[in-house]
């Protein structure tokens, strides 16, 4: 590199430093602008960000080699992720990636000879519904097909220099039967629920939070009020708000359609929360793989400073300043986990914190901080303008309200759909047009596969709990294949913090590829599932533990199915 471009380079970092502040905390920020302009991040660089931000350059390194969209590999101009997740696989994801191997002559991990594409596999992309999806740098290509691979391609070469992102999906929450009310429906604008909590005393409006029964809709289900209310109770000057958009669980979609068709909503949700805690600063945590929605989001934010309802005396309300920004993810699953999203905000490894402190207390830079999802925040100002008595008759006594369901795979409408919490599978599979489904996988990759048996089921956080990911299968699926595509997603996405976690995936993995070839005993599988059970005991944090899940929900459901292929001579 020639002395004019290492000062070059050093003027870059500076300015990125200064704009996003010169604290650790700014780190992954300044890393994606470098990953973005060089297409790598090379020691030079480590060094630079080390000395600027006084941390030390192993530091730097161990941050950038934990994020999937960080590296400090040499990259194409184009780098092209095709999902390799279940929903796409099922959509013909295989056929693709032949396609774009063959065109591009390179195999997946590898970059063209002159340095133009990058192909690399990505974990679901968010668009299950309109697979097999593909993300360009930025830009998302859905119904990917191995005819569209070339326009594709040539796309990208005709533009090559000026490629910018685009979001060409189309995205609605469709409305259902039971009720008109959908986020539509309910009237709500985008500001009316928070002129109605300026209004309120912070505690009142934790009351009514309180009285719907809303709880967390990233798959949790922790009580929203409880969370507030303790976070309320602390007495510091800084605290925060965050918002979880980093959905990355499988088959799900929902919050992206909301962050598309619904933003304010959500903003106006962080609006009323912060002032419920008594927060000035809020912050946006999106997934690296919705980039392309940031534009929009900030766009969004400014017309809302514009219209004082965000900023200083929010809503003409006196002394309460509150505004937000958005935070970009790098690629990392885990993530998706409230204190890994914190450990990552501050500019760390995503690894999930042991708890307590809890985030309330002790959350983003030692504050306390309420995480909650893009769903959870949207309903906040629905039920303020309609009331908690219209939400709590909805849906179960324990599961109040509606909840938005992002269904993917063997069924004639995929799509985000609106339904009380409680509904059955099979109702949910009628609406759906996927009735001759042999079992349905609710809450993701993380969660349980349900055989037909257990169709009557219901979906609420008292028996099947989830964030929205339904997955249908249909009667000639493979189970034994969708178990694996599961298992390799988690070897792929585990932070390799816990032993449990970075070995038992991997183990389970192996021996799913045994039973495929006819080579795993009855004894040997027998061990799989103690180890499956003791990694959902001894794994560190949520993924270690929910990893097996869908291995040993398969295993017991479907036993015929996986029994014709263990070895009766090992
Ligand atoms: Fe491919 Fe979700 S986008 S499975």
């Amino acid at each position: 590199m020639l002395v004019s471009e290492r000062e070059q380079l050093r003027g870059n970092i500076v300015k990125w430093v200064e704009q996003y502040g010169s604290n650790r905390s700014s780190l992954i920020p300044v890393m994606e602008e470098v990953q973005r302009e060089y297409g790598h991040i090379s020691e030079y660089v480590m060094q630079i960000v080390a000395d600027i931000l006084d941390i030390h350059p192993v530091e730097v390194d161990s941050v950038v080699s934990f994020y999937s969209f960080l590296g400090h590999k040499s990259k194409g101009r184009f780098i092209v992720r095709l999902c390799r997740t279940i929903s796409c696989e099922m959509q013909g994801k295989e056929r693709v990636a032949q396609q774009l191997e063959n065109d591009l002559g390179i195999r997946f991990g590898e970059t063209t000879a002159n340095g133009h594409f990058t192909l690399e596999w990505a974990n679901c992309l968010g668009m299950c519904d309109q697979g097999p999806a593909l993300l360009v740098n930025e830009r998302i290509y859905t119904q990917v097909t191995p005819e569209s691979v070339h326009d594709i391609l040539e796309e990208c070469r005709s533009t090559f220099g000026v490629y910018g992102p685009n979001a060409q999906t189309v995205m609605d929450i469709r409305d259902t039967d039971t009720s008109k009310m959908t986020f539509t429906g309910v009237g709500v604008d985008g500001r009316m629920g928070q002129d109605q909590a300026m209004g309120m005393e912070p505690s009142a409006i934790i009351d009514a939070i309180e009285e719907s029964g809303l709880k967390g809709r990233g798959g949790a289900g922790f009580p929203t009020s409880l969370k507030w209310k303790l976070a309320a109770k602390v007495n510091d000057e800084l605290k925060y708000v965050i918002c979880n958009a980093d959905e990355g669980e499988p088959g799900t979609f929902k919050d992206r359609v909301i962050l598309t068709d619904f933003p304010d909503l959500m903003f106006e949700g962080m609006a009323i929360a912060a002032r419920a805690i008594g927060a000035i600063k809020g912050i946006v945590y999106l997934r690296g793989e919705y980039t392309y929605l940031r534009t929009r989001l900030e766009r969004k934010l400014e017309e809302r400073r514009q219209n004082g309802l965000l900023g200083s005396n929010v809503s003409g309300v006196q002394g309460f300043d509150f505004d937000v920004e958005i935070r970009m993810g790098a690629g990392a699953y885990v993530c998706g986990e409230e204190t890994a999203l914190i450990e990552s905000l501050e500019g760390q490894r995503g690894e999930p914190r042991n708890r307590p402190p809890f985030p309330v207390n002790t959350g983003f830079m030692g504050h306390p901080t309420i995480v909650n999802n893009v769903e959870t925040f949207a309903w906040v100002p629905c039920i303020l303008v309609k009331g908690s008595n219209w939400f709590r008759k909805i849906g179960t006594e324990t599961s109040t309200g509606l909840k938005l369901f992002s269904i993917s795979g063997d069924c004639r409408e995929q799509g985000v759909f609106e339904y009380p919490l409680g509904i059955t599978i099979r109702e949910l599979l009628e609406k759906v047009g996927g009735e001759d489904a042999k079992a349905v996988q609710v809450g993701g990759a993380a969660g349980h596969c349900i055989p037909a048996s257990e169709f009557d089921r219901a979906i609420a956080f008292e028996d099947l709990a989830t964030g929205g990911s339904i997955i249908v299968f249909g009667p000639d699926r493979d189970m034994l294949g969708v178990a694996k595509n599961f298992m390799e997603f988690f070897l792929d996405e585990s932070c390799g913090q816990c032993t449990p976690c970075r070995e038992g995936n991997m183990r389970i993995f192996e021996g799913i590829e045994m039973l495929e070839k006819g080579e795993c005993s009855m004894k040997y599988l027998r061990e799989l599932c103690q180890l499956g059970e003791t990694m959902q005991m001894a794994s560190k944090c949520g993924l270690g533990q929910s990893s097996p899940n869908a291995f040993l929900s398969i295993i017991e459901n479907f036993k015929d199915e996986i029994m014709g292929r263990v070895s009766i001579a090992c």
